[in-house]
């Protein structure tokens, strides 16, 4: 165990240097108002006009979306409508997706959703260009050429998909999440428009908004953090805990909060894409590939738990953190622990519960196996490990509601 723990961290060593020389291109940013204009001009800079409208079957409803659409009729290109992406979108469907654009003969992609959406839009664009099966760019670094021109707007202020370099398509017949990550992925342009995010239900406003705290929090305590990213992840955690209760309370109307959530979780897509993400992501997905919980949930349960975990080796950046939310306490610790019980309470307010229902003992072993896998392998540069695997099984076990 502490041989393999001192080549691992070998291994996060050298990673860290590839990470900061890696090129990750940043989307340019259309923001509103005007967006549609904004981006039917910069199509007909490029001289586009074949667009793939990619987007889920109640985005396609939605009147941001259908005013587009109707802009982009009105303006003389030549458009079609993929509406059928899923949550954690299914490698058919994709492929359905992949069949559809290549015929329609696209020269630009614009993904509407949210982190589903765009995820699914980032395969489809990459297969359809590069003629590629989803199946054989699994994994990193698979395909080193960018797809066609790929426009990002998010419906939902959570994964940052719209500048990630990262797509999650699922495996159903497998109960498996099969994530592809290349730089090539990240989109051109990611239009930050609330516009499109006003008609989000609250439920999916928090648990999504509670994914950009965890990307955030989790990219402050990597070991890859920078001062850029510090400062960033800092103001996103402080944007998400004064606006994310506000977009949850009145969305449809607090265009406000929409906007600062919007470009909370922008800013925390663009900085754990430079320095990974840790044990929450871990965990949840594999709990998300095996029970099929929304990511943004799985990591919402989560997130206090670990933070908890790492009290013993983080508190100053805790307490830095309980500072960017307003808090102040008495010590380094009192901090930590407040800005905790500042998560929980958030939790609390967004109707999010304090523990999973789902999670079977007999798989508790392979959630933590998978989990270690993925914090080793990818490498996230976690604060502080689990002694054995042991440990984490029954880290993991009191994450169950059953267990509390
Ligand atoms: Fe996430």
């Amino acid at each position: 165990m502490v041989m393999t723990r001192i080549l691992y961290n070998l291994y996060k060593a050298v990673m860290k240097p590839v990470s900061r020389l890696m090129p990750i291109s940043t989307p340019q940013v259309i923001s509103a108002p005007n967006s549609s204009r904004q981006i039917i001009s910069l199509l007909q800079e490029k001289k586009l006009s074949r667009p793939a409208l990619i987007t889920d079957s109640f985005v396609a409803t939605t009147p941001a979306f259908q005013q587009l659409h109707a802009e982009l009729i009105a303006a003389g290109f030549n458009t079609i409508i993929f509406d059928q992406i899923e949550p954690d979108p299914n490698i058919e469907r994709i492929k359905k997706g992949i069949a559809i654009t290549k015929a329609h003969g696209f020269d630009v992609v614009i993904a509407v959703g949210g982190g589903s959406s765009i995820d699914g839009a980032k395969i489809i664009n990459a297969c359809a260009t590069l003629h590629k099966r989803p199946e054989a760019i699994a994994g990193t670094l698979k395909l080193r050429r960018r797809g066609n021109f790929f426009i990002a707007i998010p419906t939902t202020a959570g994964t940052g998909s719209e500048t990630t370099l990262v797509a999650v398509m699922t495996n159903p017949a497998k109960k498996a999440k099969l994530p592809v990550v290349d730089p090539s992925l990240v989109p051109n342009v990611a239009v930050l428009d609330e516009a499109y995010m006003m008609d989000l239900p609250p439920q999916i406003t928090a648990t999504t908004g509670m994914d950009a705290l965890t990307h955030a929090v989790e990219s402050y305590l990597s070991e890859y953090s920078t001062a850029k990213t510090d400062s960033m992840n800092l103001e996103s955690i402080r944007r998400i805990f004064t606006y994310l209760p506000r977009a949850f309370e009145d969305g449809t109307h607090d265009v406000e909060a929409r906007q600062q959530m919007s470009r909370a979780s922008f800013d925390a897509g663009w900085t754990f894409t430079r320095t990974s993400v840790g044990w929450v992501h871990a965990i949840a997905h594999k709990i998300g590939g095996l029970y099929g919980v929304p990511h943004g949930l799985a990591n919402a349960i989560i997130l206090p738990y670990v933070l908890e975990f790492y009290l013993e080796t983080s508190a100053p950046r805790l307490a830095k953190m309980a500072a960017a939310v307003g808090l102040d306490a008495a010590s380094e610790t009192k901090a930590a622990q407040a800005f905790i019980h500042a998560v929980k309470d958030l939790a609390r307010q967004l109707e999010i519960p304090s523990h999973f229902d789902c999670i079977k003992t007999e798989d508790l072993a392979a959630i933590a196996k998978a989990a270690t896998r993925e914090v080793n392998l990818t490498p996230h540069p976690v604060p502080r490990y689990f002694a054995t695997e042991r440990e984490l099984v029954s880290f993991i076990n009191t994450l169950q509601e059953n267990t509390a």
